[in-house]
C-alpha cells in the first residue's frame, strides 16, 4: 500500500477544523487564558502552518518564521506541568469534537504529549 504521510491522511479541511476547535477551548481554560493573547486569530494560523509541517505536509511554518526551535520560542511564556497538561486536555476534546479516532488520533496524540511535556520550563506555582 502507498505510503501517505498523516497530513494528507487528515487533510487541510479537518487540520483547520481541530485547530480551531483547540484554540475555542485555550481561549475558555482558566490555566492557559493568562498566558494566551486575547485576539488568537494569528496564534490559529501559524498553529495551523506549524501543524501541516509537524503532520509532514508542506513547510509552511518555517517558510514564513524560520526554524521552529519550538522549546526556545515558548521560552517567554511560563509553561508549567499543570498548562502542559490543560493544552493536551483542550486538544484530545478537540480532536473528540472533530471525530478524531483510531489509529491515527492515538499516534497524532502521543507524538503531541511528547511535544507537549519537552515544552515545559517551569514548575508548577505549588512545587
Ligand atoms: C505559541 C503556549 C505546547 C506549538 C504559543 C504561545 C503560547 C503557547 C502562550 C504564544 C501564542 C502567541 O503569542 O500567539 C503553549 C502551552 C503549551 C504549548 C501552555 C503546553 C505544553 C505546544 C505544542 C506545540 C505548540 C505541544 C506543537 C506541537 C506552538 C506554535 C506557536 C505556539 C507553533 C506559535 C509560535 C510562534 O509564534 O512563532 N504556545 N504551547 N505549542 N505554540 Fe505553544
Amino acid at each position: 500500500r502507498k505510503y501517505t504521510v498523516p497530513y494528507e491522511e487528515l487533510g487541510a479541511e479537518k487540520l483547520s477544523e481541530l485547530i480551531h476547535a483547540f484554540y475555542k477551548r485555550v481561549a475558555q481554560h482558566p490555566d492557559l487564558i493568562p498566558i494566551f493573547p486575547k485576539d488568537l486569530t494569528e496564534t490559529i494560523r501559524k498553529q495551523i502552518q506549524f501543524q501541516t509541517q509537524y503532520l509532514g505536509g508542506p513547510n509552511l511554518f518555517t517558510e514564513e518564521h524560520g526554524h521552529p526551535m519550538m522549546r526556545a520560542r515558548h521560552m517567554n511564556f511560563p509553561i508549567t506541568p499543570d498548562r502542559a497538561q490543560a493544552w493536551l486536555e483542550c486538544m484530545a476534546e478537540a480532536m473528540d469534537e472533530v471525530g478524531l479516532e483510531g489509529k491515527f488520533r492515538e499516534t497524532y496524540y502521543q507524538r503531541l504529549v511528547l511535544t507537549a511535556h519537552h515544552m515545559v520550563n517551569t514548575p508548577n506555582d505549588d512545587e
